[in-house]
This record gives C-alpha cells, structure tokens and sequence, in this order.
C-alpha cells in the first residue's frame, strides 16, 4: 500500500499559513496535520481554534487533528464542528479512554489514539478494535524537528501484529523525526501514514519531498 502523507503544519511558516496551505493543496500529500498543544500535557504551546478556523475553509485536504492537551474529550464538539476528519487524542491523557473514542464516533469524526515513546503498544489489547487509528510518537511530543526514537519501528511491528491478531480496522500513523530515510523504515515496519515536518518545510522544494515521499 502506498503510504498517506500528513504534513504537519506545525514547521510552516506562521507568517504565511495561506502559501502554506495552498502548497499543501497542490501537493501529493493526503491529510493535513494539526498539532494542537496546551503548554501542560506538553512543554509547549502551538496553536487553537481560531487558527484553525482561518484555515479551515483554504484546505482541501482531510484535516488530521493531533491533541497534545489535558482531557482532550472537552473539545470534541469544537473540533467536529470544524470539519475535523481525524481526532487523535493521548493515552496518557484520557482517563476514560473508551468513552472518548465512542463521542468522538458519536461526532461524526475517526478516532485515534497516540502513544507517547514510554508508552507500550500491550496497552492497547483492550482498546485497539475501537480506534480507527493508532498514532505512534517518535519522538516525545511538543515540538517539531526531533531526532527519530529508532525503538519506534519495534512499536510500530508490534502494533501491525496486534491489529491483525485481533482483526482491528486501524490504521497506523507514525510522528516525529521522519524523513526519506526513517520513513522508509517505517512503512517496511508496518506505517500506514507518515507525519512529516521539518523535513517538508525545511527542504528547497517542500512540494516536490512531498512527492517524493508519496514514492516511498
Ligand atoms: C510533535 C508533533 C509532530 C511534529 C513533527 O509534537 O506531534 O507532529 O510536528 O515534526 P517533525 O517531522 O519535524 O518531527
Ligand atoms: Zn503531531
């Protein structure tokens, strides 16, 4: 299967989102990625919903919305009504991990679950045949143009393993660190779809690494 491209807006540049989103638009790429941070779940702060709401109506692309907040659950009606396609919220942020997928469904939106580096894919046993997707970190969450984790690509193997074992639906996404290189290993570990930040928009020609990343 050819692997869906996420670029993730948070290496774009801020100062010009509409350029951004409209090479984004022009490209191979799939899905756009959103990386929503709160300054508590993770040492950083990104951006809202009023950013996302000028955006929104510029992007033709399937809008990927990553929650690295406390008790994402509170922001599903926000996000819905946004247009948001994918909701993915933290393991180690969801008390009641099962209810939240279920409203997120309940929504209208998919639902997936992402997995910080220390947190093992056996958790999921219980909980991967509701998710649609299962987003793997490989790098700790917060910002953008971290080295690849390479304990990633285990995870990765380990989570293709338990979704045919338990005939799961999801997909996988991976994130963080991916490049030509690692991104290559990932699909060969088992990725479905590849988040791509820093090495998108820091490239001479980010529509063209898009393309090239789509040949993978
Ligand atoms: C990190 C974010 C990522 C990040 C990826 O917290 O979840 O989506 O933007 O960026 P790169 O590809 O630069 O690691
Ligand atoms: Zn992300």
């Amino acid at each position: 299967m050819t692997p869906l491209i996420a670029p993730s807006l948070l290496s774009a540049n801020f100062a010009d989102l509409q350029s951004e989103i409209a090479m984004i638009n022009r490209s191979e790429a799939d899905w756009l990625h959103l990386d929503i941070m709160d300054g508590v779940f993770v040492p950083n702060i990104s951006f809202g919903f009023p950013v996302i709401k000028s955006l929104a109506p510029l992007c033709t692309k399937p809008m990927d919305a990553h929650l690295m907040v406390c008790r994402p659950e509170k922001f599903i009606d926000r996000l819905q009504a946004l247009g948001i396609y994918m909701m993915n919220v933290h393991y180690e942020a969801c008390p009641h991990l099962h209810r939240t997928l279920a409203q997120i469904k309940e929504a209208g939106m998919k639902a997936g679950i992402t997995l910080n580096p220390h947190t093992p894919v056996s958790l999921l046993e219980d909980v991967v045949n509701d998710a649609d997707m299962v987003l793997i970190m490989s790098v700790n969450p917060g910002f953008g143009g971290q080295k690849f984790i390479p304990h990633s690509l285990e995870k990765v193997a380990r989570l293709k393993e338990l979704i045919l074992k338990k005939n799961s639906h999801a997909l996988i996404e991976i994130d963080g660190g991916i490049n030509e290189e690692t991104g290559k290993a990932a699909i060969e570990a088992g990725a479905d779809i590849l988040v791509v930040g820093h090495s998108v928009f820091t490239s001479p020609n980010p529509e063209e690494t898009l393309s090239r990343l789509k040949q993978l």
